[in-house]
């Protein structure tokens, strides 16, 4: 059986790990493929909310393996706390999450790095996670990132932070006229995780392969989404690493004919954290409601969230760089409470109509949303269990949705627990 990869279809935070974790009842495997500890993807069972960083979201079912796989950037205090928390809510991390050799480690100095650089560019700033990220990948562009597996050989793990620190060094004391980093605290912190690691680190590819070779069910997981890709994204202002589908096949190590089903998961409106353009952003008294109804704060900084309209522009996109087979709709109660709603199908920029998104990053910040407005359904949606028990409107801005896509949308989520998701076909 091949496997499905789970793509937000934003700028992030659209609800993949309730999608991944309500999938992952039908799978054997949940791979995490890039990304680090900059994701917080949030899974609701009952009264339990549980809030994932770097652990799949697959792992409250007892037959699911969790895998990071090579693409992801890993801070092991970070892992190991999030485990230690799984652990005493009674889950059993450590017998079943596997965690790849080749992923990279977040060292302190990423950390600080990702600190200094956000202040350097002021006003200019990116709004990152703070978490390190950008340094770490930038480091194994660079070659000289350290890896989980350098954590079990003491003598390479020393030579290679003795290196990369005799760089860095210079860099934080020269540059930002910050203290140099000790190589012996890092080492002695650092090597002191292995153990504890150890059991969990294995070949992840083969482990992958395996799998799919027993008709196992795969999903691979993505973090951030489609408009934060480094590649595909709006640059600057992106993650370091590549949300899309191609992400999933580099980052877990597996070819596209391995793939069958690609979701992409999507707000019924569009919310982005940190810096950057968002043409649908809403500044008015609407945004303010969207923000409050939907809890709209970063679940890993506690940041407030963008709002905006749904941008078909965006969605179009997305479809094309991803190739979704189906969309997974989420967040259509929030809009329960509205008269009237608006969806952007195109964007004006530069005495133009642009009905895909423009090629150049100056048009889309000046880019003008042009929108088709629509009823609002005026109704509670959060008990409904049958699609066809929507009310019409709603089924209209689905039906809306789906055509200015170009995807089915199969599922549709009017609340964050498990039973508020409404499969459509
Ligand atoms: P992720 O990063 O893509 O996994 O998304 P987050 O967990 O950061 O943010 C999504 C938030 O919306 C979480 O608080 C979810 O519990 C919540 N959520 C997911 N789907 C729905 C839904 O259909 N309706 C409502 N009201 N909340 C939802
Ligand atoms: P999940 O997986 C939303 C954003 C940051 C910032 C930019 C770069 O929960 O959807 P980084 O720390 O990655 O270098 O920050 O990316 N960002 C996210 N926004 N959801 C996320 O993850 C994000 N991870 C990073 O706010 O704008
Ligand atoms: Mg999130």
């Amino acid at each position: 059986m091949p496997a499905s990869i789970i793509v937000g279809a934003q700028w992030g935070d659209e609800g993949k790990g309730k999608a991944t974790d309500l999938l992952a009842d039908r799978t054997d495997m949940v791979v995490r493929y890039q990304g680090g500890n900059n994701a917080g993807h949030t899974i609701v069972v009952g009264d339990e909310v549980l809030k994932l960083h770097l652990i799949p979201s697959g792992i409250l079912y007892s037959h699911v393996v969790p895998v990071i796989a090579a693409g992801v950037v890993i801070d092991p205090k970070v892992l190991l706390e999030e485990l230690d928390g799984l652990e005493e809510k009674g889950l059993d991390p450590f017998a079943r999450v596997r965690i790849s050799g080749d992923a990279h480690l977040i060292m302190p100095y990423h950390r600080e790095l990702d600190l200094l650089i956000e202040r350097r560019l002021g006003k200019q700033n990116l709004g990152t996670t703070r978490r390190g990220i950008g340094p770490a990948y930038a480091d194994k562009a660079s070659r000289v990132g350290l890896r989980v597996q350098d954590l079990f050989d003491e003598g390479i793990f020393r030579k290679k932070l003795e290196a990369v620190l005799d760089h860095t060094n210079l860099v934080l004391t020269r540059v930002y006229g910050r203290p140099a980093m000790d190589l012996e605290a890092i080492a002695t912190e650092y090597l002191g995780y292995a153990e504890r690691l150890s059991p969990m680190v294995t070949d992840t590819t083969a482990l992958l392969h395996e799998a799919l070779e027993r008709d196992a069910n795969v999903i691979l997981e993505g973090a951030q989404g489609t408009m934060l890709d480094l590649d595909h994204g709006t640059y600057p202002f992106v993650t370091s690493s590549n949300p899309v589908a191609g992400g999933a096949l580099t980052g877990a190590g597996l070819g596209p004919n391995r793939i069958d089903r690609v979701i992409g998961i999507t707000k019924a409106y569009v919310t982005r954290v940190g810096t950057g353009p968002f043409p649908t952003e809403l500044f008015d008294e609407v945004g303010e409601r969207i923000t409050d109804i939907g809890g709209e704060y970063g679940t890993t900084t506690g940041r407030r969230r963008r709002v905006g309209w749904f941008d078909a522009v965006v969605a179009r996109y997305a479809q094309r760089v991803n190739g979704f087979t189906d969309l997974f709709l989420t967040k259509l109660d929030v809009l329960d409470a509205f008269d009237e709603l608006k969806v952007a199908v195109a964007y004006h920029a530069d005495g133009e109509r642009h009905h895909h998104l423009p090629p150049h990053q100056s048009l889309l910040h000046h880019a003008e949303p042009e929108y088709v407005t629509v009823e609002g359904w005026g109704a509670p949606t959060s008990d409904i269990t049958r699609y066809g028990d929507l009310p019409r409107p709603a089924r209209d801005y689905i039906d809306l949705l789906e055509q200015q896509c170009g995807a089915p949308i199969t599922w549709v989520s009017v609340g964050p627990g498990r039973a508020q998701t409404l499969e459509r076909r």
